[in-house]
């Protein structure tokens, strides 16, 4: 084998790496980062978090004395509502959302407050210790709330 064709070689495995690293730093621009908002006793909420961590976005914990006051806050209407409140990219992501749903609203960007889990679905993500049931994600606003598919554990159902 000539000097040239070694050379070619390794110049073809040092592009390979590179493309890896570029696609490994893309997605990882794209999973994104988000602030959660959670009461100091509550624990699905940091098990939620664990879950998002997983899948690859960035979960900062913000511990609050009156999460009433943050949903009030962010507008997440009562019947919406779950333990923790988290922000990401201009949305409001409430209670135990599956990675998933937040990678299809980011990739939709729909022009809503956030997306919701309201109550405490078991078998979501955070709430695996409880009996899996499948569950309604919705896209909501202050005056109105549209079903975001029905979902079975961390999955579309
Ligand atoms: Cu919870
Ligand atoms: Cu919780």
């Amino acid at each position: 084998m000539s000097a040239h064709m070694i050379h070619r070689r390794q110049c073809f495995m040092f592009l390979g790496a590179a493309a890896l690293l570029l696609s490994r730093t893309g997605s990882a621009r794209a999973v994104g980062k988000m602030t959660m908002h959670k009461s100091a006793t509550c624990g699905c909420c940091s098990k939620w978090a664990a879950r998002m961590r997983e899948a690859g976005f960035e979960v900062e914990e913000a511990i609050e004395a009156d999460m009433a006051a943050i949903k009030t806050k962010f507008g997440v209407p009562a019947a919406m509502q779950s333990c923790h409140t988290a922000q990401i990219e201009g949305y409001i992501v409430e209670g135990h959302v599956p990675a998933d749903a937040l990678h299809r609203l980011l990739a939709e960007r729909p022009r809503v407050t956030g997306v919701a889990a309201p109550g405490m679905p078991g078998g979501s993500p955070g709430m695996e210790a409880g009996e899996e049931e499948v569950y309604s994600l919705y896209l909501f606003d202050a005056a109105s709330s549209r079903e975001f598919g029905k979902w079975r554990g961390s999955k579309p159902a």
